[in-house]
């Protein structure tokens, strides 16, 4: 039976959701995948690290997190002193990178998935800026190395969009797609419909989680348009920063233009949609009067949706309601399974 030592570099929401889902899984991995793992490293910003090649207790972890504890007493080895030191001694064939994302440059995160393929082991993450910064670059070099680079939880996390395609639609080209891929902003629009103002809707989507305290990368739409660009550049092929994406966020709708539209049964909605043009792609997040016959109409709330336009199937859409840590999760998780099982 193959067994597989994990590292988690990042152990946030996204990276402590994964250690509890890897607790929960643990015996079906066994059972019906015939796979067993441990996790030998897990490294934060300011919170310690811990190696341990005989794997470390994953429970004892979560509950010094819980505690505002370092990690630190979980290691048997000196403490890595970096996140690139942490990597070499994991002794893992799987890193999963969850550190924040960095919009600009993509980087320390680029540099964590670099060595780990370098050092034969499969890179997951939910980090957007790795795929829109140095998405061939990665997938390059895991050719190179025999592993995968999979990123599934960096679009609408865990749901499906980067394993369809690659898993279930052979040879299909895609030709424009069009969704609502902030979960914010939809929750700020809706929030308005119910009578708030933008600034109620914003202090909500903080309080809830879903926001941060500058909430400027999801309302003025660089969130949506890394999206976008992720999209793009895996999807179709054609290369997209997100500076390319024409972006316009949500601050120019007043509760007087929701009011209006909903006397109209119309809403608004922060709309992505690319379209191939020549050899490009031209890619815009913009808010938009969507009317009841549009299947973005219903999507309210943190739910996203997307809709593909393909040469081989009618229009495809998913749908997912209620995303979070835990949903983010179980696009890394599959990817693990995915990964592993690919070669
Ligand atoms: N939250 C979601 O549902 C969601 C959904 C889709 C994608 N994502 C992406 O997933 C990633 C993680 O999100 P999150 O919500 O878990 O963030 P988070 O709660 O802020 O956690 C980030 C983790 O990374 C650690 N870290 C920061 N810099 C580091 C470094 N240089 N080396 C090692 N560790 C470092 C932090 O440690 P300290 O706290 O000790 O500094 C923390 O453990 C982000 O890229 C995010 O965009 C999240």
């Amino acid at each position: 039976m193959p067994h597989y030592h994990l590292a988690l570099l990042g152990f946030g929401n996204v990276g402590q959701a994964l250690a509890r889902l890897l607790l929960r899984k643990a015996d079906e991995l066994r059972s019906l995948y015939d796979l067993t793992f441990d996790v030998t490293g897990i490294a934060t910003g300011r919170h310690g690290s811990a190696l341990n090649p005989n794997g470390i207790e994953l429970e004892r972890a979560l509950q010094l997190m819980e505690a505002g504890e370092r990690l630190d007493s979980l290691s048997t080895q000196p403490v890595p002193v970096n996140a690139f030191d942490f990597i070499r001694r994991s002794q893992a064939q799987v890193l999963f990178e969850n550190t924040p994302v960095n919009y600009e440059s993509g980087q320390p995160a680029v540099d964590h998935l670099k060595q780990a393929l370098e050092l034969g082991m499969h890179a997951i993450t939910a980090n957007k800026g790795p795929v829109v910064h140095a998405y061939s670059e990665l997938r390059e070099l895991a050719r190179s190395r025999g592993v995968r680079f999979y990123f599934e939880s960096t679009v609408m996390d865990g749901a499906p969009i980067f394993s369809l395609f690659r898993e279930t639609l052979p040879a299909a080209h895609l030709r424009s797609f069009r969704g609502i891929l902030n979960s914010t902003t939809n929750m700020i629009l809706t929030r308005m419909e119910q009578g708030e103002t933008f600034e109620q809707a914003v202090a909500y989507c903080q309080e809830i989680g879903l926001a941060e305290t500058d909430p400027s990368g999801d309302v003025d739409g660089w969130d949506a348009a890394v999206k976008v660009a992720a999209l793009s550049t895996v999807l179709m092929g054609v290369n997209l920063k997100p500076q390319e994406v024409e972006r316009e966020g949500i601050r120019r709708i007043t509760p007087e233009d929701i009011r209006a539209a909903r006397a109209e049964n119309k809403r608004w909605k922060l709309v992505c949609t690319a379209e191939r043009q020549g050899q490009g792609v031209r890619a815009c997040v913009a808010p938009q009067l969507v009317d009841a016959a549009s299947p973005l109409f219903g999507v309210e709330g943190s739910t996203s949706i997307v809709q593909f336009e393909t040469d081989v199937l009618g229009l495809l859409t998913v749908i997912e309601a209620d995303p979070g840590p835990d949903t983010t999760a179980y696009g890394l998780f599959a990817d693990f399974l995915n990964a592993v099982r690919s070669v």
